[in-house]
């Protein structure tokens, strides 16, 4: 028996991917977080991908329920064999989500994150975020979205612009988009565009 249950764990840790932006990008998000999540609640993760940064927030912010999702199998076996790993006990299951669908399977959160989902992705997945987060979300809760964005439609960095060349290549429908103030979100969501202060220029 706990031969046959070493080597379930020993198969569940080998599907543990690892993303090399997230060693990266991890912290300058959870600077962010740390601002924009200060209250105690629940919050829902769109496209977790490995889970490496869902690890990171639950155990850097044990004030919040994280909960990590994801539409792809392979990245949910990843997600619960890092959380396997990580025994946190503020961070849930994965679940399967897909942005664009006109239904979630969670129906409270008090914060929705996504990272590095709407340029690589169809535009209807960033529709439907809009969409499900305004469904989901109490008044005045935040939407925190992190990724490549052009800003007034010109490119931040010169390697942004290679990187949107190279999706475009890849994908006709992904593409690094203009800073979300000029999004045309659905009628009625009630959301509002703002920059936290921590990325705001100062220049
Ligand atoms: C570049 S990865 C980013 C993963 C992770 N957030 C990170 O930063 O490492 C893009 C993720 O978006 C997910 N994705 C693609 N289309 C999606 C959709 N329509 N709804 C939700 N997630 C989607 C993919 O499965 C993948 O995990």
């Amino acid at each position: 028996m706990a031969q046959g249950l070493s080597l379930l764990m020993a198969a569940s840790f080998d599907s543990a991917l690892t993303a090399p932006a997230v060693a990266r990008n991890r912290d300058p998000i959870l600077a962010v977080l740390r601002e924009v999540l200060a209250a105690p609640g629940t919050v829902l993760e769109i496209a977790s991908g490995s889970g490496e940064h869902a690890v990171h927030f639950a155990s850097a912010l044990p004030q919040l329920v994280w909960q990590p999702t994801d539409p792809d199998a392979q990245a949910r076996r990843s997600i619960a064999a890092h959380a396997a790993q990580a025994r946190l006990p503020n961070l849930l299951p994965p679940l399967e989500l897909d942005a664009a669908a006109a239904v979630w399977p969670v129906t409270q959160a008090d914060a929705v994150v996504s990272i590095n989902m709407i340029h690589i992705a169809p535009w209807a997945a960033a529709e439907g975020l809009l969409a499900g987060a305004a469904r989901l979300l109490p008044a005045g809760s935040p939407l925190y979205l992190y990724g490549p964005y052009r800003e007034h439609g010109r490119h931040t960095a010169p390697s942004n612009a290679a990187f949107d060349e190279s999706l475009r290549a890849r994908d006709p429908a992904w593409a690094c988009v203009t800073s979300t103030r000029s999004w045309r979100s659905p009628r009625g969501t009630g959301l509002r565009y703002s920059v936290p202060s921590r990325c705001r220029r100062t220049t």
